[in-house]
């Protein structure tokens, strides 16, 4: 019989894909650091029973409509942004992504980055190696305190209140805003919910969370920066749509906040030009959230799982479109 096929949009170790391999026949776009070209994608969905994405891929109705076997997506990333999954579902496509297996990842890197801005350490890095230090002097890089100041979280979901559980050690006052309340946060971390205003308003560091849907495309604009204090510092581990990067940059140029730490942009890679990154006052990062060894397996490991049960009529552990599941499933 001939074997169903499973198109892997990246190259990933050979290692990591070997279960999936033994059952199916896997085929991979050969480049590591590049993505795949579009020509090349509506090609090879329309031989494929099965993919697996990068959040880098739009996979919108124009591949979903060449997709005719394709039974299920499954995405390296806890987004999904990047997917049409309406009509996906409507396709009869289970779609599905890595949550959980990268929460306390993605938290260390957002938490780091914070550490970064407010401190410095990028800054105060190349200066030492630029050569330039001449002695200790008493304000040299002087940064802001994290200990005993408010950070607000935008987006309290899963990587949020482990984000919060990291502040809680540095004595931080945690405010955040979401769309439903999370009583774990607020109960086991004293995390208090408030208002969009009055979290922008009010913390030391606002740190975005929130997946990217209609409603928080460019949540962050001039408006907003305005709202927030001169001293703030500004954190983005979520999507870059979610900020008005124009706005962004005029807020940092005209210190109307002090600083921003960002692991995403609005379109994805970017180049040294880029304007954000003329400012001293920005530690900017190629969307690492999730990048380290172990994380980044485990998310290839759940994608390969996802496929492999799906294709033998078994329930994904992890799935977007929840509908897919009531219809396809209906003996669970
Ligand atoms: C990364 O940005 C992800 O969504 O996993
Ligand atoms: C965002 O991705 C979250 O889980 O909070």
């Amino acid at each position: 019989m001939k074997k169903l096929v499973v198109y892997v949009t990246r190259k990933l170790p050979d290692d990591s894909i070997q279960r999936l391999k033994s059952q199916f026949e896997v085929k991979m776009w050969p480049m590591e650091n590049e993505a795949i070209p579009r020509d090349v994608l509506l090609e090879e969905v329309q031989k494929a029973d099965a993919l697996i994405t990068m959040l880098s891929d739009q996979i919108d109705r124009q591949i979903l409509n060449h997709a005719s076997n394709v039974k299920v997506i499954a995405n390296l990333a806890v987004g999904f942004d990047n997917i049409d999954v309406h009509y996906a579902t409507e396709k009869g496509i289970a779609i599905c992504n890595t949550p959980d297996v990268l929460t306390d990842t993605t938290a260390d890197l957002t938490f780091g980055l914070l550490m970064a801005t407010a401190r410095r350490i990028v800054e105060a890095d190349q200066y030492i190696k630029k050569g330039q230090w001449r002695g200790w002097s008493p304000l040299l890089l002087a940064g802001q305190d994290i200990h005993h100041k408010t950070i607000g979280i935008v987006g309290m979901g899963k990587i949020g209140e482990v984000v919060a559980k990291r502040a809680t050690g540095f004595d931080m006052e945690i405010l955040y805003h979401n769309r439903s309340r999370n009583m774990n946060a607020e109960i086991k971390l004293g995390a208090q919910y408030c208002s969009f205003e009055e979290l922008i308003s009010t913390s030391d560091f606002v740190v975005c969370l929130t997946p990217l849907t209609s409603q928080t495309k460019e949540l962050f604009n001039k408006a907003v920066f305005k709202q927030m204090k001169r001293s703030a510092i500004f954190i983005n581990a979520a999507r870059g749509a979610v900020v008005n990067e124009a706005d962004l940059y005029e807020a940092l140029l005209s210190g109307e906040i002090a600083g921003a730490g960002l692991d995403v942009f609005e379109v994805e890679p970017i180049g040294a030009e880029h304007p954000l990154l003329t400012l001293p006052n920005v530690v900017a990062l190629p969307h690492i959230g999730s990048s380290s060894f172990d994380t980044r397996m485990n998310m290839i490991d759940l994608c390969c799982r996802n496929i492999m049960h799906v294709l033998t009529g078994e329930a994904p552990e992890t799935i977007v479109n929840k509908e897919w599941l009531l219809k396809h499933m209906k003996h669970l």
